[in-house]
């Protein structure tokens, strides 16, 4: 693989597409309602793009919400045809914990925790899907808190901008001067942290674009954690943690739920 074209859907700021170009991508954003766009009007090309990355919006999902309503579907089902009609290499997805499962056809799919707790000293977890037509797939780290001393930037969050951009992980002079007080803290708050970002820039760059003969091919003989986060097991273990197993009977209620009612 050697372009690095990339489509960001659902950009808002684009926290997630910098974090991509710090590590080498070209990437192209569609259109966002904060900039007077609709993806219920974007008809991208197929075969011109080798990654899609993107979330659509989590509100509907979040467990912050009493009152979920269908929006975030709609999404969800927008974004899917986007992939679909796009026909990318691979796909990064990225939405909160309790985000619905999708299959798309033709990609073989994984889907992973990260939190920013990992990486500093704010907790926030975010779920992301990677997927790849080749069957090539990434094995991420599973962090630990470190030594958490505050939590996620939210929607009308009462520490001051500046404050919300640094746990972000944006640079002192990031502003959205066009912006109100209000909409900027909401549209850092909606952004990937770009710690994390970085992170799987960084690794979907090394395993799918770099000198990858460290990492596992989709020819080579590796066995990959039961619980559908793809990261790589050793010996005869199914699962790559307790929580991955805990995970693994989590799916399993879920669906024989789903099966008797
Ligand atoms: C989770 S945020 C994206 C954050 C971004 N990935 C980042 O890292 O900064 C989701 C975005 O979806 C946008 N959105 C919601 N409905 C949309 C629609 N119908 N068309 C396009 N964008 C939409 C919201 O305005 C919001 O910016
Ligand atoms: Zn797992």
């Amino acid at each position: 693989m050697n372009n690095k074209l990339v489509l960001s859907v659902f950009p808002g700021i684009d926290m997630l597409g910098k974090a991509f170009e710090e590590n080498g991508f070209c990437i192209v954003r569609g259109p966002d309602l904060i900039t007077g766009g609709d993806i219920r009007k974007f008809f991208p090309p197929a075969n011109v793009f080798q990654g899609v990355i993107g979330g659509p919006p989590c509100q509907d999902f979040s467990a912050l919400n009493r009152s979920p309503g269908r929006y975030g579907y709609e999404m969800l089902d927008e974004y899917v045809r986007v992939i679909m009609s796009v026909s990318p290499d691979w796909f990064l997805f990225e939405n909160v914990a309790r985000a619905p499962n999708f299959d798309i056809k033709g990609y073989s799919q994984q889907r992973f925790a990260l939190d920013l707790g990992w990486f500093s000293e704010f907790s926030r977890l975010r779920h992301f899907v990677f997927g790849s037509k080749s069957g090539q797939l990434l094995d991420p780290v599973k962090g630990q808190n470190k030594h958490i001393v505050g939590g996620a930037v939210l929607g009308g969050d009462e520490r001051s901008f500046r404050a919300c951009c640094d746990i972000q992980g944006l640079p002192d002079d990031f502003d959205l001067p066009e912006f109100t007080l209000a909409a900027k803290k909401q549209a850092v708050a909606n952004g990937v942290p770009l710690q994390l970002g970085r992170y799987v820039a960084g690794l979907i760059a090394k395993s799918l674009y770099g000198d990858d003969s460290k990492v596992p091919s989709s020819n080579d003989v590796v066995r990959r954690c039961s619980c559908g986060c793809g990261r790589v097991v050793v010996g005869r273990a199914s699962y790559n943690s307790p929580a991955c197993r805990k995970s693994a009977q989590r799916q399993r209620e879920r669906l024989s739920i789903r099966i008797n009612s």
